[in-house]
């Protein structure tokens, strides 16, 4: 880990990896994988994060993420015993995050788990569709999935209360079957139709996936009680003031995942919005926001001087990296607004190359979090073991080997403000 001196003469690519934040202690809660989550991260991530701050002897009573995801630092936050509160754009990841921290009993998942079953098969020779199915449903499903989807949503309704913690959690398991029920190509991360593939059962599925979510709750019970707050919010208007100690967060990469068209099949089943592209506004990192010319005045130097290099190379991509430089120039600000006085903030972000315009978003970071008035600020580097044998994608968006392919991050950066 180094101290940054000079920002604009530090190359942060040359800094050691640091074993620290390279692997965990523990082996990852079961919680961690009900949902798959884009670029979700190591769940141990949050707990170095906590030992390093305690060791710099921040007093933490409350942790806050305000890209929280599918939870992951919701859910060590609660396991830790410390209050979390946390926001998300993307109404699929407060539906995750949501259900994997709230304390549910088991007893009462199984009651409800068996009386959705019981309805779903009582009712399944007399189910009537709704009148109107989206489009975008009917391009993603066939027909049959359609309908046992259709009444497996309308046993959950029927069967949990409205305001029950338990709707989260069965709405969650339902989110997870709906790609290997769909089109979807498996695995990809690009919404791609495979025309060959033969969809999952719905009712196999569901069963399945409700099985690991109660191997999840239990393993290691979690009995703290910790107040966990998470809300639908667009992390840009946040003006709360000093009411975290920690912030643990990774935020959305320049241009990499569109979270709005990746959760597209959840939106359109519980109703999110009509049309999921409505969902890419305010979404950080989002190829479709883009900044007009003349805006660009308002990035910091180095944020200037990226975005001047990548408009030799591709007008369109070079705004869309512009906004993406502004919104984290606001993060930095709004995260040192919430950050209670001695508060320290933890960043993981990554750099990224597009043709052959080296991204450094860690320099950015850097220049960033000091224009908002972080004076100490530290960077460490760690390897992303997952990806360590797979570093390059295919045309699908799915990891490869294969080195004819785009290369991804193999090394991530975690930058630390006070
Ligand atoms: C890298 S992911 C975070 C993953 C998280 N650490 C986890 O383990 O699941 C970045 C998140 O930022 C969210 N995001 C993008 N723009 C946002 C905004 N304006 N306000 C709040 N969240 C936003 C995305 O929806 C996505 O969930």
């Amino acid at each position: 880990m180094v101290q940054v001196c000079d920002t604009l003469t530090t190359d942060f690519e040359k800094i050691n990896i640091d074993p620290f934040w390279n692997v965990g202690n523990e082996v990852e809660h079961k919680n961690h994988r009900i949902h798959a989550y884009p670029a979700k991260f190591p769940a141990f991530i949050t707990q170095k994060a906590i030992q390093y701050a305690i060791s710099e002897n921040i007093k933490i009573n409350c942790i806050g993420d305000f890209f929280c995801g599918c939870g992951t630092v919701a859910f060590e936050s609660k396991r830790l015993g410390f209050d979390f509160w946390g926001c998300d754009i993307n109404p699929t990841a407060v539906l995750i995050a949501k259900a994997k921290s709230n304390t549910y009993s088991i007893s009462y998942v199984k009651k409800y788990f068996s009386n959705i079953m019981d309805l779903y098969d009582a009712r399944y020779n007399t189910h009537i569709m709704p009148s109107h199915i989206n489009d975008r449903i009917t391009y993603w499903f066939y027909p049959k999935e359609i309908f046992e989807l259709s009444l497996l949503k309308q046993c959950i309704y029927d069967v949990v209360p409205a305001r029950s913690k338990y709707r989260h959690y069965f709405l969650c398991a339902f989110s997870n079957i709906l790609k290997p029920t769909s089109k979807w190509l498996t695995k990809s991360i690009k919404p791609q139709i495979d025309p060959n593939k033969k969809p999952a059962n719905v009712r196999q599925a569901f069963i399945k996936q409700c099985i690991i979510m109660e191997k999840a709750i239990a393993d290691e019970p979690c009995n703290s009680n910790a107040n966990i707050e998470i809300k639908l919010k667009n992390a840009l208007t946040l003006r709360r003031k000093e009411f975290v100690d920690l912030i643990i967060t990774s935020p959305p990469y320049v241009t990499s995942y569109e979270y709005a068209d990746l959760h597209q099949l959840t939106t359109l089943w519980l109703d999110y919005a009509d049309d999921y592209r409505d969902l890419r506004k305010n979404s950080i990192g989002s190829n479709h926001n883009i900044f007009t010319n003349d805006c660009y005045t308002l990035l910091n130097c180095v944020g200037q001087e990226i975005v001047r290099d990548l408009r030799n190379v591709d007008k369109s991509k070079a705004r869309a990296v512009a906004k993406y430089y502004f919104d984290m120039q606001r993060i930095t600000n709004v995260c040192k607004s919430a950050l209670t006085i001695n508060g320290m903030l933890v960043m993981v972000i990554g750099n990224t190359e597009y043709k052959g315009v080296y991204i450094d978003n860690v320099k950015h970071l850097v220049k960033s979090m000091q224009n908002s008035g972080f004076s100490k600020i530290y960077v460490a580097k760690r390897k992303i073991t997952r990806k360590i044998l797979t570093p390059y994608r295919d045309k699908f968006g799915r990891f490869s080997s294969n080195d004819n392919q785009r290369k991804v991050y193999s090394e991530e950066f975690i930058v630390i403000g006070r």
